[in-house]
């Protein structure tokens, strides 16, 4: 199924992804797909909150992955931009947190096409036509 989600500013995506958020379960990876800035790490940040996580989400150039807890399930935030090569994945354990208690949000996922489970959610990013606009498109 495809759904497509048209965004016209920040506090759409944000409710985007607070609304995503309400249905997920453990074991579930999101692969985000988009251009630098097309908003990966906005929409982390709503389904963050939709989670009931309440620290901040951020992005640190250097970091693979950051786990967040405290919500209804914990989050585990991949950005793989960095990551030279798909095999830097096992030596991140990345398997125990793909089929773990949590979800996972890959942020790059492009880049690790070959280890994305099979039930994986592709959300593809795209700019709009005007400069707030962003298309979010919605597979699993
Ligand atoms: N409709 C929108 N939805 C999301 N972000 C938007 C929207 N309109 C404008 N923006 C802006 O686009 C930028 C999105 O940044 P964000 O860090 O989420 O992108 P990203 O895809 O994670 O980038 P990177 O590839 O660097 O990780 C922010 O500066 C945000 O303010
Ligand atoms: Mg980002």
């Amino acid at each position: 199924m495809v759904e497509k989600f048209i965004s016209k500013n920040e506090k759409q995506t944000e409710e985007l992804g607070l609304r995503r958020a309400e249905g997920l379960k453990a074991d579930t990876v999101i692969a985000l797909i988009g251009d630098l800035g097309s908003g990966k790490t906005a929409l982390t940040k709503a389904i963050a909150k939709g989670l009931g996580i309440e620290q901040q989400v951020t992005s640190p150039t250097f970091t693979i992955i950051q786990e967040y807890s405290g919500g209804r399930l914990p989050l585990y935030h991949f950005d793989v931009y960095r990551l030279e090569d798909e095999e830097d994945m096992y030596e991140l354990g990345y398997e125990e947190y793909f089929y773990g208690d949590g979800v996972c949000v890959i942020e790059w996922a492009d880049q690790i096409k070959g280890l994305l489970p099979k039930n994986t959610i592709y959300i593809n990013i795209y700019y709009g036509s005007h400069e707030n606009e962003r298309i979010y498109t919605i597979e699993y």
